[in-house]
């Protein structure tokens, strides 16, 4: 069924989002969630505005299935007139919404004004919602944090961007300040839901849905990151006691590095697939020495064949390697 535009207001409650995160959530990642879940709504990786502009392999990283809907891109940047442009580009693929990223911590995109450090500048914070808002007909929200190192001002910056544009707003429960040390604070997010009025999502810690309803309070719904890796059942409402069987965790990781080699030359996925088995193996009993050799195969055969081997027990695999 072709996908309807809906806007965030209309969405059923609660909302739940697979997080943007880089280097995890691309479109191998989106289909397997969405495999698993029908409801999710799903986000890209964060990608630069400008970069988007200059490199077809940037807008090559955004494309993505049918089924991925609802799918929302983010972007970072730091001048208005690239998020014009890229927003213009992005709403031609024929995305739901576009997420304009002013939580990234990371120390190269701050130092350039871009993610986090646009919440100490909320003139262009602003003029970047209105440009993204004018140049588009999709939905705009923006993903951020509580602060730059404390709460403060969420109120007055989060109302602003909402005045210049922006039609949801998601907020990471720390501060720039905090990365992602100590825990996520939601008390904050409860009150400036209390003082807008496009849905708010809260963002931090978010082990399950479960979890996700108990934390969500007033808000609208919630985001899933660093739970999701390796993870895609995470979503679902009733998950069952003691998760996935090995051989239900096998079959995705095999799944899910199909779907790698779809759009990702071999040697990448490979690469690209450990942090993913990682997340997949967490928690379960699996010797160090076995974890390793699963994680530094470097062939694709290889892997295939000690994760097969993996699916009849650990000490199928030992025997394999
Ligand atoms: C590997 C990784 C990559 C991330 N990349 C992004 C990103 O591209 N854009 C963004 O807004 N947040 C990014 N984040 C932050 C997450 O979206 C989320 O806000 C954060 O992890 C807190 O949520 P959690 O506790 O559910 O993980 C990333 C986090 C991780 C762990």
């Amino acid at each position: 069924m072709p996908y309807v535009q809906r806007k965030w207001a209309e969405m059923p409650r609660p909302i739940v989002c697979l997080a943007p995160m880089d280097g995890i959530t691309d479109s191998a990642y989106r289909r397997l969630v969405r495999s698993f879940n029908s409801n999710v709504v799903l986000f890209s990786e964060f990608t630069s505005a400008e970069g988007l502009l200059r490199s077809d392999k940037v807008r090559q990283r955004l494309r993505f299935a049918p089924e991925e809907h609802p799918y929302f891109v983010q972007l970072f940047g730091n001048t208005p007139e690239a998020f014009r442009q890229a927003a213009f580009i992005v709403e031609q693929q024929g995305v739901a919404g576009i997420d304009v990223n002013m939580g990234c911590p990371a120390k190269k995109i701050v130092h350039s004004q871009h993610g986090s450090g646009l919440m100490r500048d909320v003139n262009q914070a602003c003029r970047i919602v209105e440009a993204v808002a004018n140049a588009c007909r999709v939905e705009v929200s923006v993903k951020t944090r509580l602060g730059w190192s404390d709460g403060d001002k969420l109120i007055p910056f989060a109302s602003s961007l909402v005045s210049a544009g922006a039609s949801l707003i998601t907020i990471h429960g720390r501060t720039y300040d905090q990365h992602f040390s100590g825990r996520a604070c939601w008390e904050p997010i409860y009150a400036l839901k209390r003082h807008l009025t496009v849905p708010v999502l809260g963002n931090g810690d978010v082990q399950d849905y479960q979890d996700g309803l108990r934390k969500m309070g007033n808000l609208d719904g919630f985001m899933i990151g660093r739970a999701a890796i390796g993870n895609p059942w995470v979503f679902q409402p009733h998950g069952r006691r003691g998760g996935p069987t090995l051989r239900e965790r096998v079959a995705a990781m095999i799944e899910h590095y199909g779907l790698m080699r779809e759009i990702k030359p071999e040697h990448q996925a490979l690469i690209e697939i450990r942090k993913h088995l990682a997340g997949y193996l967490r928690g379960f009993p699996l010797a160090k020495s076995a974890r390793r050799t699963l994680l530094e195969t470097t062939d694709e055969p290889t892997l295939l064949r000690r994760l097969e081997a993996l699916a009849e027990g650990p000490e199928v695999l030992a025997l394999a390697s």
